[in-house]
Order: C-alpha cells, then sequence, then structure tokens
C-alpha cells in the first residue's frame, strides 16, 4: 500500500535531514526531489537546453557529483521557474511517491502539486539567517568555501525566486503543519515529524 509523506520548505530548513530521518523511521524510500532540478539546472551549466534535459533526466544524472554547490543551487532555481521543465519531471515524483511500502518527497511544491493527496503535508521552514548558519556550515564541511554573507544572499534569492514564480510557487498546502526549526534541535524536529506521522497512521 501507499503512504506518501510530503515535506516542503524553503532553501536549507532542514527538510533533507528531517526526510531522511523520516523515511529511516518508518522504512520509507526518500526522494530529495531538489536533486531533479538541480541535475537539470547543472545540465544547463554545461551547455544543455533546460526543457530537453528535463525530459532527458535519467537517474544517473542524480548521481553526478557537484550538485550541492551555490552556482548550482541557483541554477536549478532558475529551471525551476520553467514550466514545461516542471511538466516534465511530475511523472516520476508521483510514480516514486506512489511506490508500495511508503514515501518521503522532500522539494517545494510536493503537498500542493505533486501530491495534493499525500497522507502528511509537512511545511518545514526557519529564518533566512539561522538557515544561512547552517548551509555556510554543510558547504564548508564537504570543502566550498563560499562565506555567509553570500550564503545568504543565495538562501534570499532562491526564496524570492521560488515564491514569486507563476507555476507551483512555494508556499505551505492548506492542510501542511508548518515546523519552525529556528529554535529547535535537528532531533526535536525528527521527533515532531515522526509524531505528525504516527498520529496520521495511528499509532
Ligand atoms: O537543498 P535546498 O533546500 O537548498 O535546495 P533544493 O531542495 O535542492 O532545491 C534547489 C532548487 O530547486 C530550489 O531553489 C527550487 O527552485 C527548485 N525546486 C523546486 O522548484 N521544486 C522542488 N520540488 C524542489 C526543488
Amino acid at each position: 500500500m501507499s503512504f506518501t509523506v510530503a515535506i516542503d520548505g524553503p532553501a536549507a530548513a532542514g527538510k533533507g535531514t528531517i526526510s531522511k530521518a523520516v523515511a529511516r523511521h518508518f522504512g520509507f524510500a526518500h526522494l530529495d526531489t531538489g536533486l531533479l532540478y538541480r541535475a537539470v539546472g547543472k545540465r544547463v551549466l554545461d551547455g544543455e537546453d533546460a526543457v530537453a534535459a528535463a525530459r532527458s533526466l535519467r537517474a544517473e544524472d542524480l548521481e553526478v557529483l557537484g550538485l550541492r554547490t551555490p552556482k548550482v543551487a541557483q541554477a536549478a532555481s532558475k529551471v525551476a521557474v520553467e514550466p514545461e521543465v516542471r511538466e516534465a519531471l511530475v511523472d516520476f515524483q508521483r510514480a516514486f511517491a506512489a511506490r508500495a511500502g511508503g514515501a518521503v518527497l522532500d522539494g517545494r511544491d510536493i503537498g500542493t502539486v505533486i501530491c495534493p493527496e499525500a497522507a502528511v503535508k509537512l511545511f518545514v521552514t526557519a529564518s533566512p539567517e539561522v538557515r544561512a548558519v547552517r548551509r555556510h556550515k554543510e558547504l564548508l564541511e564537504t570543502g566550498h568555501d563560499a562565506g555567509y554573507d553570500s550564503v545568504l544572499a543565495d538562501v534570499r534569492a532562491r526564496d524570492e525566486r521560488d515564491r514569486t514564480r507563476a507555476t507551483a510557487p512555494l508556499k505551505p498546502a492548506d492542510d501542511a503543519v508548518t515546523i519552525d526549526t529556528s529554535h529547535m534541535t535537528i532531533e526535536a524536529a525528527v521527533a515532531a515529524a515522526v509524531a505528525m506521522v504516527n498520529k496520521v497512521r495511528g499509532a
């Protein structure tokens, strides 16, 4: 039986960490949908057309190194504005969500557009400054020495583009539960998400 958990929110809010932990806890599969847009963005940086790249995206493209850089993130949010790019990625995401055994998908439009019938919808957010601190630390740990100010500017620019685009803008679904992680430890945020899933499953 399928059981979909949709986790949306702005850049570096903790969606990835929470999604992975929820998936591990319940034995669900996890899809980081941002990677799809990052993979398309990377191929555009390498000279391809965005729509053609989205239509021919393969699983191997998600394994390419270098998808987590700020440059690729910006390219991802630019291609993510294009309706044809988004359309080309819908079927893959819906098929993933419908797999037997449960699935967690994290992104920007999972609860609103990709899986409006998801059993659980969470909107994970935090202040831009807190998110920039976390992303800065992550980037340093993976050897990308971007300054804090530039990381904050990147986060703000992507949020603005993601929130104001015409197709599938970033916003909480009407029936999503918001978790603001600004003043929460990651353990507390994961516990809150697990509790929400348990509540819906009747555990
Ligand atoms: O990890 P982070 O939150 O910084 O970004 P991401 O989830 O990897 O997403 C990169 C970019 O892809 C976002 O800024 C969005 O523009 C786009 N995206 C989207 O439009 N829809 C999704 N479901 C996921 C990502």
